[in-house]
């Protein structure tokens, strides 16, 4: 999920814009710390809107408002809109004046208007002027996502991601207790890698480092120091030398591959072969792993904890994909192992997206109940209005989609997960965002997500447990002031026992 302020950056190094395309690797690096410190330390400020047609004021400090967005994000926006009694508020957020949205007309507006930029406030979420976005260039990106998503390279994926599966979910052994803020987010980044850098995947240790300095760069925390608002602080430093390292592996791995002579049918090897400088093929490989890996793995970990929880809907998902399994295979006996990924492998992926159509129900629900994401644009022209209120031209735009997903008025019982709601033709759903910014990977994480579920219901027996290891019946409630992992508010675990 473009979904990590870092996502940003990554987008924003492969912007390919001149400076960077003539410099090479580090001395790239370091100017871009440079830029980095020049664009933070003269950040302009954005014009205060009209004061007639301004949405009312939020009073509170401005470095307040930084701290709770990155700390607290769900109640800050929440609280905002009760304190201010407006369903549109506004606010200081990085020295801009910021719009907080809600209700129909707000998300109608904030996904239909062009001049709502995403690109646009990379910059200023991470303070780098290395990110003056021009989206044409992000577009070479989106293009790179596209082609992993046609359906001869989905198809030729479902073998690869079966056995990463396998790799994965091998190592637990006969019984394992999972963190559910880690370990199925481990599964979700190697497959994710193996799509990526065959090389990268099979490296077990190159990978996990890998996935550390990509959680350091993925990390919700605070780039700006909190006490003087215009300096970076260290986890901006942190973040910025974590991206570095990641460079340096993406660029060791194609010095190899090119070295080596040979071919891998992976991202990497498309990316060479069409001519991709390193810095795109970095931004890709990043993007990929922070738009794609996180989401999809906090979306995966949710639809498997309600999915041991709740006995109807496990029934349901664990029929159907029996009766897919033995539609498309000749065997009449229980497969495991081995023959299980092949005889899965061989199934059509026309079938795997359209005869599941239980699990698509959990997988629509559990997108709606379990992303905490608050999208962020940058008015780029013209003022826009709301109602009688005025977005100025230069302004943040921000949209909790949470505002919609819990709308009573559209989901009734809205903390409930219930993939049986029928939902009438207008209810609004944007779990893959909406407009020109919906989700580019929702083919490959939604197939991953079905994969990733056979392939485990098929195996273990799945229970949730509690911090004693004590079988649960429930599901806990998800943190929404977590957008990064969505961890469950009490301490819990997943049980998988091997069937
Ligand atoms: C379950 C997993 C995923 C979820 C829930 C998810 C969700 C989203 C959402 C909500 C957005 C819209 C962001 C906004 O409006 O600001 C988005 C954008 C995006 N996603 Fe995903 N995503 C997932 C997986 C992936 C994967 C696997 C990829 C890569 C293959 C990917 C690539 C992207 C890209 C490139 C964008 C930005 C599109 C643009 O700016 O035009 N996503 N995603």
């Amino acid at each position: 999920m473009l979904q990590g302020t870092l996502t940003q950056l990554v987008l924003a190094s492969c912007n390919g814009s001149a400076t960077l395309r003539n410099l090479g690797g580090l001395a790239s690096v370091i100017l871009l710390i440079f830029a980095l410190l020049y664009r933070v330390l003269c950040i302009p400020v954005a014009p205060s809107p009209q004061k007639d047609h301004s949405p009312p004021r939020l009073q509170l400090p401005s470095w307040k408002v930084t701290r709770f967005f990155f700390e607290k994000r769900f109640d800050f926006i929440k609280d905002g809109f009760r304190a201010t009694s407006s369903s549109i508020y506004q606010t200081r957020l990085f020295q801009h004046a910021a719009i907080v949205l809600s209700g129909d007309e707000g998300r109608q507006v904030f996904f239909k208007e062009k001049g709502l930029c995403l690109y646009d406030t990379f910059s200023i979420m991470m303070g780098s002027s290395a990110a003056q976005f021009d989206p044409h260039q992000v577009g070479g990106v989106v293009k790179r996502m596209a082609s992993i998503q046609r359906p001869d390279n989905l198809q030729k994926l479902i073998p690869l991601i079966l056995s990463e599966c396998q790799r994965k979910m091998g190592t637990w052994g006969r019984e394992r207790i999972l963190d559910p803020c880690s370990s199925l987010h481990e599964v979700a980044f190697h497959l994710v890698m193996a799509i990526a850098s065959f090389d990268i995947a099979n490296d077990a240790a190159l990978s996990a480092r890998l996935k550390s300095l990509v959680d350091t760069v993925d990390s919700i925390t605070n780039p700006y120091s909190t006490w003087f608002p215009w300096l970076p602080g260290p986890a901006l430093f942190q973040k910025f030398f974590a991206s570095m390292q990641i460079y340096w592996i993406i660029q060791a791995a194609i010095r190899t591959r090119k070295r080596s002579g040979i071919k891998r049918d992976d991202m990497l090897q498309q990316m060479i072969d069409e001519g991709d400088g390193t810095i795109r093929i970095f931004g890709c490989m990043l993007g990929l792993s922070l738009a794609g890996a996180r989401a999809t793995g906090t979306i995966v970990t949710w639809l498997i904890m309600h999915l041991s929880s709740d006995p109807t809907w496990s029934l349901n998902v664990q029929e159907e994909i029996k009766t897919f399994i033995s539609t498309h295979t000749s065997s009449s006996s229980p497969l495991s192992g081995n023959a299980l990924i092949q005889a899965l492998s061989e199934i059509p992926l026309t079938a795997w997206e359209s005869q599941t159509p239980n699990l698509d129900f959990c997988i629509r629900e559990t997108l709606r109940t379990s992303q905490p994401y608050t999208a962020v644009r940058k008015n780029t022209g013209p003022d826009l209005t709301i109602g009688a209120y005025v977005i100025p031209s230069g302004s943040l735009v921000v949209y909790p989609f949470l505002d919609t997903a819990l709308d009573p008025k559209y989901y009734s019982e809205p903390t409930r997960w219930d993939p049986s709601r029928v939902l009438k033709k207008d209810t609004p759903f944007i779990g893959w965002g909406a407009g020109t910014h919906a989700c580019k990977g929702q083919r490959l994480a939604t197939l991953s997500m079905k994969l990733m579920v056979a392939y485990a219901f098929t195996q273990f027996d799945i229970t949730m447990v509690d911090r004693e290891g004590k079988k649960i019946n429930r599901v806990p409630v998800p943190e929404w002031n977590d957008p990064a992992t969505c961890r469950p508010k009490e301490e819990c675990g997943i049980k998988f026992a091997e069937k």
